[in-house]
């Protein structure tokens, strides 16, 4: 990458989309790779740094998708980029499962710190967010001897057997997979857009919560029989809601209640994204376990479960993993912490505040914009036909990204007509300013000119 590009904040399309070798990428992938991906736009990576993305054909994209909201660093930070290069030529790989290795103890001692709630901490190490579920899943059976699971819908928490069972985001994840794990029960999220119960957050009591004490723990979940309660406490694919907090307090009233272990499912919302270390930190939750994933190593695969240690008291032989906790992951895990402490977090808080405040003013300004949220730089914009009836504006929410894309940014959707923002949590003002100004006139674009039905799969995860 020339050093211009490198200094580079704004988007250059040089080629048609795709260019001449994304398009020979694009035709090999099409036969030998899985055809199970959501790809949304054709772009062929091939390098990056900070929030800018240089494809084969020398086009530069403005990421604000961080590639699903991992690299929370920014494309090959330094720093990352030299940890991982030193641990590389060290060693590169063990097994925490069968060795020791002192990477391994020096993170889980770092989340135990840095993750909500007081005392010493465990840290399970898998490779995926899904793992992490998987893991808090296991533990929270053979902690309360209770096999049954409450999970909302739209939340998305992964897609193996175990976790796929809980995540209820779209049909076409499930579809053919059956029979999942059983003994799962998953009730409306707390959005306050689109209420599913038609009340109101001033005067509804968070009935959201309380149904499960007031409906399900009377008639179909017993609740000694519930082992958690999985909740995203910001829903990432479902659509970058943000619940009430009174919601998130009601669930861990509920489990405290009832001896059931709250999981709050981070590995969206966690390492910083949101502006504070967890999403749970704006709500004061302390969760009993909590997922990390994505964001956490900067992009080499890492997740982690925590609990607190009498929780996590499995026996040795209980849960492992070959990779889970990899050298080189970890000590890209440590590098990213450090910097998101040392300076990202705020910065992601400071750059998040300032693109809701241009933000709130776009429903006066789009018609098509029925509702801004988000905390931080997980930010959500929802499309709508019509503000009254809020009727999804699909096609439109989907050739916005197309036309994103084409003017060299990256975007992703989530829930229905929703397009989320998730940039790396190094950007600032320049790149706000720059990825709402092209946002905004290819909706200004779409307003005037309608879209056409833009046949595209459900960007996920
Ligand atoms: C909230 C949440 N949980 C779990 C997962 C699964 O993570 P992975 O795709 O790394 O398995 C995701 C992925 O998008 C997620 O957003």
């Amino acid at each position: 990458m020339s050093a211009t590009v490198r200094n580079s904040k704004s988007p250059l399309i040089r080629t048609a989309l795709p260019g001449p070798k994304a398009k020979k990428v694009l035709a090999e992938d099409k036969i030998y790779v899985s055809p199970s991906y959501t790809r949304a736009y054709p772009l062929v990576a091939k390098r990056g740094r900070g929030a800018i993305v240089e494809d084969v054909d020398g086009n530069r994209f403005l990421d604000f998708s961080a590639g699903i909201a991992v690299v929370s660093t920014g494309h090959c930070h330094p720093k990352v980029v030299r940890a991982i290069q030193k641990q590389a030529s060290e060693l590169i790989h063990m097994s925490g499962t069968d060795f020791y290795y002192p990477g391994l103890s020096e993170l889980a001692r770092k989340l135990s710190e840095i993750t909500p709630g007081k005392g010493t901490k465990r840290v399970y190490f898998g490779n995926s967010g899904t793992e992490a579920i998987e893991a808090a899943m296991k533990l929270a059976r053979i902690y309360t001897g209770r096999d049954k699971f409450i999970a909302f819908f739209n939340c998305f928490h992964g897609r193996t057997m175990g976790s796929l069972s809980l995540t209820a985001s779209r049909a076409v994840q499930r579809r053919g997979f059956s029979p999942l794990i059983p003994g799962v029960t998953h009730i409306p999220y707390a959005d306050c857009y689109r209420c599913a119960y038609n009340l109101k957050p001033q005067d509804c009591g968070m009935y959201c919560a309380r149904i499960i004490e007031e409906r399900l723990f009377r008639t179909t979940v017993p609740a000694d029989e519930v082992a958690a309660i999985f909740v995203e406490p910001i829903q990432g694919e479902g659509g970058y809601i943000v619940p009430p907090r009174e919601f998130l307090l009601e669930l861990r009233r509920i489990c405290d209640e009832y001896g059931i272990l709250l999981v709050a499912d981070e590995v969206q919302s966690g390492m910083g994204r949101t502006g504070k270390m967890w999403a749970c930190d704006h709500f004061g939750l302390v969760p009993d376990i909590i997922c990390i994933g994505k964001g956490i190593a900067s992009g080499l695969p890492l997740s982690a479960t925590v609990s607190r240690a009498e929780i996590m008291n499995w026996p040795p032989g209980a849960h492992a993993s070959t990779f889970g906790g990899n050298p080189v992951a970890i000590a890209a895990s440590l590098e990213t912490i450090s910097l998101l402490e040392g300076k990202y977090t705020a910065q992601a808080a400071r750059t998040g505040d300032y693109l809701m405040k241009r933000l709130r003013e776009w429903p006066q300004r789009h018609r098509l914009v029925g509702d801004i949220r988000g905390k931080g730089l997980m930010v959500g914009i929802e499309l709508v036909k019509d503000r009254q009836t809020k009727q999804f504006a699909i096609d439109e929410r989907n050739e916005l990204i197309q036309l994103c894309f084409e003017k060299g940014l990256l975007i992703l959707g989530c829930g229905t007509s929703t397009i989320r923002l998730m940039p790396p949590l190094v950007i600032g003002r320049e790149e706000a300013d720059i990825a709402l100004g092209i946002i905004e006139e290819c909706l200004t674009r779409i307003e005037k000119e309608g879209a056409a039905t833009v046949p595209q799969l459900p960007t996920e995860s």
